[in-house]
């Protein structure tokens, strides 16, 4: 059920890579909302994966470009801005990637080259999305720009590595460019902090199923899907949340104000019957 929530707006989605990515979902939701689109991801991303079939779907243009280059994100702009005829109304930033998570480096052994690729792909991104949006003056006044997080900004979580230190830079980022753009443009700038949920990048981290089943357990309201997610992206999009911005937004079924769950306590009361 369509509520044209979106009608008329336009959009920049970075990260879809194929049906799983939350992206993906968004962009869908977005386009049957109303909203007309620009898909962007990098070359490579777009050899492997399968953006096209979701342009199609959605009579989007790609527009490719790599979010740690603000040469081809000047591009990416300027051409979004001509194909639509004029400014956006909300960007998605869903992007993330840490080579040691990739590698399988242990945190105290990362290699800062690795780490410094982490922050400049997972988080300085999306200060160089917002800046060159800035400079070029791109987004409308009550535009909406979102990226997604995770919990391990601010909860340690084994196994998510330098990523978790990318997450809190990412949401800094939120608060601090959120507080010039809303002042200066008045638009808003917030991060979503998304479930587990069983994508390409997600399925990377290590003990990641582990980490889904015990993640839901702890979850009065079960892990959020990336369909509900791409709902709440759609909700931050729209005219009805002008006044929400520099948030960190839990969008995890309650997961982080838990401490622990009755179904926890059951799993893990099992799991000593079994290992005494
Ligand atoms: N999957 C999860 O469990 C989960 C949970 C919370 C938050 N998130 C976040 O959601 C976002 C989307 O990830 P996803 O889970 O949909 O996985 P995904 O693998 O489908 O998407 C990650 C995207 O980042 C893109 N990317 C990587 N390097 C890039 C670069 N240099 N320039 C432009 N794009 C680049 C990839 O091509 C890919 O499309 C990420 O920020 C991720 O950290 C994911």
């Amino acid at each position: 059920m369509t509520k044209g929530l979106l009608n008329g707006k336009k959009g920049i989605v970075f990260g879809a890579l194929n049906d799983k990515s939350i992206a993906w979902q968004v962009a869908l939701k977005a386009h049957n909302e109303g909203a007309s689109l620009v898909l962007t991801n990098t070359p490579v991303a777009l050899r492997l994966g399968t953006l096209g079939e979701l342009a199609e779907q959605t009579g989007s243009k790609i527009i490719s470009a790599d979010a740690t280059s603000m040469e081809e994100l000047g591009i990416l702009f300027k051409e979004s801005m001509d194909h639509f005829g004029g400014k956006i109304d909300f960007v998605l930033h869903s992007i993330g990637m840490s080579p040691n998570v990739r590698k399988g480096i242990p945190y105290p052994d990362i290699s800062y080259e690795n780490m410094l690729k982490t922050l400049d792909i997972s988080a300085l991104s999306f200060h160089r999305i917002l800046q060159t949006a800035w400079k070029t003056d791109a987004i409308n006044e009550w535009g909406s720009v979102v990226a997604l997080s995770y919990v391990a900004a601010q909860r340690t979580l084994a196994g998510y590595n330098d990523m978790g230190d990318a997450k809190a830079l990412l949401e800094s980022i939120a608060r601090s460019f959120g507080y010039i753009y809303g002042k200066h443009r008045k638009v808003r700038v917030n991060t979503i902090s998304q479930s587990p949920t069983p994508t390409t990048a997600g399925s990377g981290i290590s003990g990641f199923e582990t980490l889904t089943d015990f993640s839901d357990r702890m979850s009065p309201l079960g892990n959020a899907t990336a369909e509900e997610c791409a709902d709440y992206c759609i909700v931050l999009f729209s005219d009805m949340t002008r006044k929400v911005t520099m948030q960190n937004l839990f969008h995890d079924g309650g997961f982080s104000s838990m401490g622990m769950s009755r179904r926890a306590i059951e799993q893990y009361t099992k799991s000593f019957d079994e290992c005494p």
